[in-house]
């Protein structure tokens, strides 16, 4: 099946970066949110980070000002549905999801394929609750979109061949790679990456290291990006400690367990770069450390 006109619910963090890669790919893209002012920031952020890519002769002026009129933005779910591939990038909140999932199916078309950008959440779950599992999959971003080239495509119990096979041709049109998972709890980059993270944060509540040791061993000794610490506080410490909580739930493993002091930055409302304190304060000219 041929996919051209996208619908993305969320424009948020991860939404305005797929809006990004899908515009530029040649998609029409219906991009929705609940908030004319976030609707206002994506288009903002968007405009800024392909700029980036002009700026690094990635793309040029025109590939920008096309990718731009591909995009519409809309406050109602009735505009989203009637499109090809419809992607979900809400708040990572089950019953917030039904919801959407819900408010769009009246407006579905009947080859729509429907998608969730959840890091986490069962994809069969949510899959069951609408009234096409078959046509349903987890269509999962790394942030931030734009660089990071993998795509994990999570197939529920129910999702049918042809709908996988057509994700992986759009993940492939979009110049990312796919990568397979199945729906066990947080996929495959998370079930990796979240524990390890986790671990940096038991280092650092054991006294082990100092956030500044423990990223700058990471970084330096692994080869790493950047430091777990540093990239908790990329992701949101709240999102960390979902997907902890995922694990820990669902696999009823104790080796999952969240650490308390991850637990006790997100009851101080320290949940990293977007709220400007984490495991670093971002409050001033350059990231400091907050332990
Ligand atoms: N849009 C477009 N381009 C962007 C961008 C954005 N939002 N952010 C960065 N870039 C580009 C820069 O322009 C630059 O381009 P060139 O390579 O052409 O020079 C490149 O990315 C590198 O950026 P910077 O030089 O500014 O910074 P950096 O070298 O420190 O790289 C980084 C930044 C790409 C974020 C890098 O630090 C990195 O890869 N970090 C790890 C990110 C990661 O692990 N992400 C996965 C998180 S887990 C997840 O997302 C799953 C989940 O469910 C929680």
């Amino acid at each position: 099946m041929e996919i051209n006109k996208v619908g993305i619910v969320g424009a948020g963090q991860m939404g305005n970066g797929i809006a990004h890669v899908f515009a530029l790919a040649g998609y029409d893209v219906v991009l929705n949110d609940i908030a004319q002012e976030s609707l206002e920031r994506a288009m903002a952020l968007i405009d800024r980070n392909m700029d980036r890519q002009v700026t690094r002769k990635k793309i040029t002026p025109e590939d920008k000002a096309k990718a731009l009129t591909r995009i519409r933005t809309t406050l109602e779910l009735a505009d989203v549905g009637p499109n090809d591939l419809v992607i979900e990038a809400a708040t990572e909140d089950e019953e917030v999801k039904n919801r959407i999932f819900a408010g769009l199916q009246p407006h579905l078309l009947e080859h729509t394929i429907l998608t969730s950008n959840t890091s986490s959440i069962s994809i069969t779950r949510l899959a069951s609750r609408t009234d096409r599992p078959e046509r349903f999959m987890g269509f999962h971003f790394m942030n931030p979109v734009p660089v990071m080239q993998l795509v994990e495509l999570i197939r529920g119990i129910a999702t049918d061949e042809e709908t996988y096979e057509t994700c992986k041709a759009v993940v492939l049109r979009l110049g990312k790679t796919p990568s397979t998972a199945e729906d066990f709890p947080a996929f495959i980059v998370n079930r990796i990456l979240m524990p390890m993270i986790n671990e940096a944060v038991y280092a650092l509540y054991e006294g082990v290291g100092s956030v500044e040791s423990i990223d700058t061993s990471m970084r330096l000794g692994a080869n790493h990006p950047m430091g777990p610490l540093e990239l908790a506080d990329f992701i949101g410490l709240d999102t960390c400690l979902a997907i902890m909580n995922v694990l820990h739930d669902g696999l009823a493993d104790t080796k999952y367990r969240p650490c308390p002091l991850l637990t006790k930055y997100v009851e101080a409302g320290w949940l990293g770069r977007k709220t400007k304190r984490g495991f670093y304060d971002y409050r001033g000219e350059r990231p400091v450390p907050t332990r």
